[in-house]
């Protein structure tokens, strides 16, 4: 009889009806200052996780920014330029000529020439970056040091980059495989 008893009591603690919880709550803080996470099947916590947009490189906006990097170092080899290659690569140079214009001419930016997309490639060359033998500028070959020939370094750098970024498009030239 007594065992019967037991099981009823038990039945009953267990049983759904009951209005006090019987199971003990592992939090010993008698005050929880964070709400226990809600059980998984609760509809209010079923909503879907929103996913952020996986952030697509807008292109005109990459090309905006390797023109604009291209600038910059343009901007600052400027001088360079114009202290080395102005006096027979631009047209109001004193030395300046149509035929040395047109392998490269600095008159206005981009750069102008027969393969002014080149001209990355070409400049370093001519000044020795590439680690040729430079030949520029023309009457004080290898001249141009020091941190004037890593400004023009950097500047042929961006404007390969961005060249080959696809931010030249629309530039005509260059694109042949002609040899000098
Ligand atoms: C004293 C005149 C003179 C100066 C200064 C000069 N150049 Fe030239 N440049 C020339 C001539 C002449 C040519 C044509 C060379 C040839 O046909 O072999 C030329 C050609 C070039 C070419 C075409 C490729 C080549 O090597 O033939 C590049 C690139 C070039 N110059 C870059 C420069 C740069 C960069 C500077 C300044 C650091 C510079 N030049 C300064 C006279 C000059």
């Amino acid at each position: 009889m007594k065992t019967v008893i037991i099981v009823a009591i038990l039945a009953a603690a267990c049983g759904s009806g009951s209005s006090k919880p019987t199971t003990p709550v592992a939090n010993p803080d008698p005050v929880p200052m964070v709400e226990p996470a809600p059980p998984k099947d609760d509809p209010t916590a079923t909503a879907p996780p929103i996913e952020p947009e996986p952030a697509k490189p807008d292109p005109a906006k990459v090309k905006a920014e390797l023109l604009a990097a291209e600038t910059s170092a343009y901007e600052k080899a400027k001088p360079v330029f114009e202290a080395n290659c102005a006096r027979c690569h631009t047209k109001s140079g004193k030395t300046s000529t149509q035929k040395k214009r047109d392998h490269f001419d600095m008159t206005t930016y981009p750069f102008g020439g027969h393969h002014a997309m080149e001209l990355g490639k070409q400049i370093r060359k001519s000044v020795g970056i590439d680690g040729s033998k430079p030949t520029m500028p023309y009457d004080k070959k290898g001249s141009v040091k020091g941190d004037d020939l890593a400004l023009i370094a950097t500047w042929a750098d961006a404007f390969d980059k961005a060249h080959a970024g696809g931010a030249h498009d629309g530039h005509g030239g260059g694109h042949g495989d002609h040899k000098h």
